[in-house]
């Protein structure tokens, strides 16, 4: 009983999801406010557990564009095939923690989602001085990605900002403080603007109402990619 008190205690009320939801729908882009969806015993708990997730260095992202970014895959979602966690206890344990109950819920209220959303893929970005993310759509990934999920994992950094583009004539400009979760769709294009100084950290899942093979067609293969 007492567990039960604790965890409404820390959900959102209907009144405040619906306005998230609101503004999702109107903008395409929502900041959701630190302490909200994840704890700060959460957020400790996926520092934790990517301590024991190699990392790669991503120069062009899988789509051809341009990045320059540390990634740890959590759970990958190639083309052709199904989503599925990286070999190792981590992986599958953060997939975990991301799906608890009354995150979800949550989670499902501000998307909106009469069924219930996977992720498809999941993966960490740390982004050192110089680091950016160029100008890119992430259902070019894979076209069934809706919402992008980002919870931002690191205090001290200048730079960094996240931008999005609704239309040709539009930006908009966002810097999430420590803890926060941006949803963004997946269906407008954004980017990472260069870090200035520190390191900006944070953990990236994609939601999707399909959870079958990954749908995208490769045009060509020419580059190699
Ligand atoms: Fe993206």
């Amino acid at each position: 009983m007492a567990r039960a008190m604790n965890d409404r205690s820390r959900l959102l009320s209907e009144e405040a999801l619906t306005k998230y939801r609101i503004e999702l729908l109107v903008k395409g882009t929502v900041v959701i406010a630190p302490q909200t969806l994840f704890t700060q015993d959460d957020l400790a708990r996926i520092d934790q557990l990517q301590m024991e997730i190699p990392e790669e260095e991503v120069r062009m992202g899988d789509a051809g564009d341009s990045h320059n970014v540390f990634v740890k895959r959590v759970r990958v979602d190639p083309p052709g095939r199904p989503p599925s966690n990286v070999d190792g206890k981590a992986p599958g344990q953060i997939i975990e923690l991301l799906q608890r109950k009354d995150r979800s819920l949550a989670l499902k209220k501000i998307l909106g989602a009469s069924s219930d959303y996977v992720i498809r893929r999941c993966q960490m970005h740390r982004l050192p001085p110089g680091s950016f993310v160029g100008i890119h759509l992430d259902a070019e990934s894979d076209p069934d990605f809706e919402y992008s999920v980002i919870v931002q994992l690191a205090r001290d950094f200048e730079g960094g900002e996240f931008v999005v583009y609704p239309n040709a004539y539009e930006q908009q400009v966002f810097r999430p403080p420590f803890g926060a979760v941006v949803v963004t769709t997946c269906r407008i294009r954004h980017e990472v603007k260069p870090v200035h100084a520190g390191e900006r950290r944070s953990l990236v899942y994609f939601c999707s109402k399909r959870s079958g093979v990954n749908r995208r067609i490769i045009e060509s293969t020419a580059d190699g990619l």
